[in-house]
């Protein structure tokens, strides 16, 4: 698979089949989002691989905790912006109901909501979950190291003919993973991940985002010469 297939057949799966992966691909996936590049080498990533029983244990208990105790919890960093604005907002919202229309859930349902997004804590079926992490001392520099790092892993999970789901729904769980992963206090806790085969039957697996033009986002300077 060239670059540009890996990186424009890459989308967010939420759908996996229960076929397993093999250990040996994580790692070359992993080992892949290695060699993303950090601010003087500094690497500031750390991954928790959840697979098997320790997969199974781990979401059963984020799961009976939020069923139990219902409230997110703050998480260790902010992720969105306090305060929504346009043109964001819109963009927020119009991903949000295509994907329950995609999936058939429609406006006032919100027992279909919520279930769908629980769906997250089980990193939608998918045999492998990743937690990542990140020392509390480290900063916005090395946060930014780490989308770099994360896409490495999502782009080579295509060339291993596998789907992702990047999940910040982790984050507003914190409390929790953290006591379940036995994670150290300087550690915070920055996203989870999903990885499996994608299950193609199911409608969320259909469902695509769409994207600005060039010309919304990118500005050429070329022979122009800005004013002082
Ligand atoms: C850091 C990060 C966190 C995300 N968290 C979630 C999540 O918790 N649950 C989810 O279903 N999708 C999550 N997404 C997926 C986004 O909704 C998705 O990337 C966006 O709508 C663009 O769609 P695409 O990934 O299919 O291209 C996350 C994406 C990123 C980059």
């Amino acid at each position: 698979m060239n670059v540009y297939e890996a990186i424009n057949s890459r989308f967010s799966g939420r759908a996996f089949l229960d076929k397993p992966v093999d250990l040996e691909a994580v790692k070359r996936m992993l080992l892949a989002g290695g060699r993303a590049p950090s601010g003087t080498n500094t690497q500031p990533w750390k991954v928790h691989v959840l697979t098997g029983q320790a997969l199974k244990a781990f979401c059963d208990t984020v799961v009976q905790h939020r069923r139990d105790k219902g409230a997110e919890e703050d998480p260790q960093y902010q992720y969105y912006p306090k305060k929504w604005r346009e043109p964001y907002n819109s963009r927020r919202k119009d991903v949000g109901w295509a994907l329950y229309s995609a999936l058939g859930i429609e406006r006032g349902q919100h027992e279909k909501m919520a279930t769908q997004h629980e769906r997250n804590f089980r990193f939608f079926d998918a045999p492998v979950g990743l937690i990542f992490t990140i020392d509390d001392d480290m900063e916005l520099g090395s946060w930014l190291d780490y989308g770099m790092f994360m896409q490495s892993i999502m782009l080579a999970a295509r060339g291993e003919r596998l789907h992702t789901c990047p999940q910040a729904a982790w984050i507003y769980h914190q409390g929790i993973v953290r006591r379940a992963l036995k994670l150290p206090d300087e550690q915070k806790v920055v996203c989870g991940m999903a990885i499996g085969y994608l299950d193609e039957d199911d409608p969320s697996s259909s469902f695509r985002t769409p994207r600005m033009e060039l010309d919304e986002f990118c500005t050429f300077l070329d022979d122009q010469v800005p004013d002082e």
